[in-house]
């Protein structure tokens, strides 16, 4: 009886430690993902002197790489919608919605890559959708409200 005991407490304790090795590879796996995923974020992070290159550059990069963490009921949003060379001058139109300037002059094509790849979830105005998606227009937009 005790023999018995012993084998299905150690059969116990080694299924528990294998389950704990799976996971957190399996976990080290999926958190590889959200590093990657929070690009963005990390950027975020630096920004919020308020210096407007670094929020360009953020937006820059959401407009590049997507964005996946604020919870919209619109979901994430994919990066690519727009060649990546069109990406700043997007970017500078974006800025300019909240009512800053843009130091650096840019394509004023902008606002047609805007009304036909952003427009459709943002809103021609840059307002969002009651929360569906975004406001880019507010003056603390970008991940730091
Ligand atoms: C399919 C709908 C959709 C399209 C098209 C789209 N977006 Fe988005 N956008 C979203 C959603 C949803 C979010 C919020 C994602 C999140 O939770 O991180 C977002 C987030 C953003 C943010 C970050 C806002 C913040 O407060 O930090 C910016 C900037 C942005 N979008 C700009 C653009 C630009 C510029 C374009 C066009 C190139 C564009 N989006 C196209 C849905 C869209």
């Amino acid at each position: 009886m005790r023999r018995f005991e012993v084998i299905a407490f150690s059969f116990i304790l080694i299924s528990i430690i294998s389950y704990g090795l799976y996971n957190s590879i399996f976990s080290k796996k999926s958190s590889l993902v959200s590093v990657k995923e929070e690009t963005p974020t990390k950027r975020a992070k630096k920004i919020y002197k308020n210096i407007e290159k670094d929020v360009v550059a953020y937006i820059e990069d959401v407009i590049n790489y997507g964005s996946n963490r604020f919870n919209f009921k619109g979901g994430e949003m994919e990066g690519g919608y727009i060649p990546k060379d069109k990406a700043k001058d997007v970017a500078c139109f974006v800025y300019e919605l909240s009512g800053k300037k843009c130091s650096k002059p840019y394509a004023k094509d902008a606002s047609l890559y805007f009304s036909s790849s952003c427009a459709g979830c943002h809103g021609s105005n840059g307002k969002g959708l009651n929360g569906l998606y975004p406001d880019l227009t507010k003056q603390k937009l970008l991940g730091v409200n």
